[in-house]
Parts: structure tokens; C-alpha cells; sequence
């Protein structure tokens, strides 16, 4: 039996923009249990990013309980927070968010330097191995400027595996990326999830990303209206091999 890793129960978070209030959610509850592979799907501004920033602890709920890995995140301070984000979550954004003139594999390791705990000569190797995990163990040296979309977002995907957290939080990770990319991303987000048992949580607007996905959540003005297991999860490994060859199109 797999645990729960979250359980959201009535979260809401409201912005005061001068004079206005904006409820960018309003009674969010869900739970979502180890090695599932979950979308959060919506149109702009439905609170896609809102709620992955706060399943991610990168923002904290005006109302509501959370428990990331039956923590009550609510009852922890700054320091606490960052500490268990950095332990438990790697986040994979839409722009990459890699630090530019520096180097694949350093970029790789940053994480790891909040952890005193972890050797230089550690750090390198963890790196590589996660380089290696994303299929770019013979791109280390490279600067982000050096490499296609994809690989940069590859990167990004080892950088937020070199933790070896227990969850994946992607906000529309692919984005910026063409189909035959995106597929490739998510191959890699389905191996994941299917070989090591990650627990992904991946923001989309794209039905045939959601498509690849076990369960997925829409999301309408803040609320919850839709949860719905995917009874034939799709193969973005197939779907990759069932593309033209790429000089086709
Ligand atoms: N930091 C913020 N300050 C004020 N309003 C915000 C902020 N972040 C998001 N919002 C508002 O909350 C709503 C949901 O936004 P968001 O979560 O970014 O939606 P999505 O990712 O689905 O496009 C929108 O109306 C947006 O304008
Ligand atoms: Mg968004």
C-alpha cells in the first residue's frame, strides 16, 4: 500500500492587490498518494501555478492545511521550510531556470551545496549520475547557451533529481518545446514515475501532455472540477516513435 504524500484540505490563498482582493484559490482539497504521476490541467489563470507554488512550499496558503509526507507544512518557519523543499521536492520550471556561464554539471550540483553533509568529490558524482539519468552524461561541460531546448530542460530535470527528492513538481515543462521534444520530456517524466516511483505532479494546459499522465486534476476559477483517472495512460515513448522523422516536418 502507498502512502499519502499530499493532502490538501480547503486551501485557499487570496492576493491583496491595493484596494482588490484576487482569489486565485478558493477550497482546494485533494490528496495525492506515492508514484502517482498526476496533471493539474485549467485555463489561464484558473491557478495552476498558485497551487503548484504551494505544493512546492514556495508559497504558503492565506487558509487551509497541507501535509507534504504527513508534515503539517503550516507549522514550520522560513528555515524549516526551505529545508524540507530542498529534501523532499526538485521543481522543473517552463523557462529552464538554469544559471547561465555556468556549466551543465555545475549547474547540476547546486542544490547539493545547501547540504554540508555531501564532499565536493560527492556532489560531482551525484551530479553526474543525475546528468546521466536525463541521457546527457556526455554534455557536462557545456553552458546552457551550448545546448537545444531540450537538453536545457533535461538539465533542469537532473538538477531537480540530484536530491533524489520524493516528488516532482513541473509547471508547464514543456511549454516552450516542439512536440517532438516535449514527447522526449515526457518519456523521460513516465520513466520517472513508472521505473523509479517518483511522484510527479505536472502543471499543463495541453490535453495530449495530460494525456501521458495517470490522473489528472482540472482546475476552474480556484476550485476543483474535475478528478479523474486516466484508464489508458498513453506512452510518450510510443507516441515518440509514432512521429515522422524529424527532417519531415
Ligand atoms: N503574486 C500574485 N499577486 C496577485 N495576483 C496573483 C499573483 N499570482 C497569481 N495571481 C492571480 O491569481 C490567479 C491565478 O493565477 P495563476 O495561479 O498564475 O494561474 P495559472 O497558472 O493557471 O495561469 C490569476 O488571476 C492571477 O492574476
Ligand atoms: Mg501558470
Amino acid at each position: 500500500m502507498s502512502k499519502k504524500i499530499l493532502e490538501l484540505q480547503n486551501i485557499k490563498r487570496e492576493f491583496v492587490m491595493g484596494t482588490e482582493i484576487v482569489r486565485a484559490l478558493k477550497g482546494v482539497s485533494f490528496d495525492v498518494m506515492g508514484g502517482e504521476f498526476v496533471t493539474i490541467m485549467g485555463s489561464s489563470g484558473s491557478g495552476k501555478t498558485t497551487l503548484l507554488n504551494t505544493l512546492g512550499c514556495l508559497d504558503k496558503p492565506t487558509e487551509g492545511t497541507y501535509l507534504l509526507d504527513g508534515v503539517n507544512i503550516g507549522g514550520l518557519n522560513r528555515n524549516e521550510l526551505a529545508r524540507l523543499r530542498n529534501r523532499k521536492i526538485g521543481f522543473v520550471f517552463q523557462s529552464y531556470n538554469l544559471l547561465p556561464r555556468t556549466s551543465a554539471l555545475e549547474n547540476v550540483e547546486l542544490p547539493l551545496f545547501y547540504n554540508i553533509e555531501i564532499s565536493h568529490e560527492q556532489r560531482k558524482q551525484k551530479a553526474i549520475k543525475a546528468l546521466e539519468a536525463v541521457k546527457l552524461a556526455d554534455r557536462l561541460d557545456h553552458m546552457p547557451n551550448q545546448l537545444s531546448g531540450g537538453q536545457q530542460q533535461r538539465v533542469a530535470i537532473a538538477r531537480a533529481l540530484v536530491n533524489e527528492p520524493v516528488m516532482i513538481l513541473a509547471d508547464e515543462a514543456t511549454g516552450n518545446l516542439d512536440t517532438r521534444t516535449s514527447y522526449e520530456i515526457m518519456a523521460l517524466i513516465q520513466e520517472l514515475n513508472q521505473v523509479q516511483g517518483k511522484t510527479i505532479v505536472f502543471v499543463t494546459h495541453e490535453p495530449d501532455i495530460a494525456a501521458f499522465s495517470s490522473r489528472t486534476v482540472t482546475l476552474r476559477d480556484g476550485k476543483v472540477v474535475k478528478d479523474t483517472l486516466n484508464e489508458n495512460v498513453r506512452s510518450a515513448k510510443e507516441a515518440l516513435a509514432a512521429l515522422p522523422p524529424a527532417e519531415d516536418y
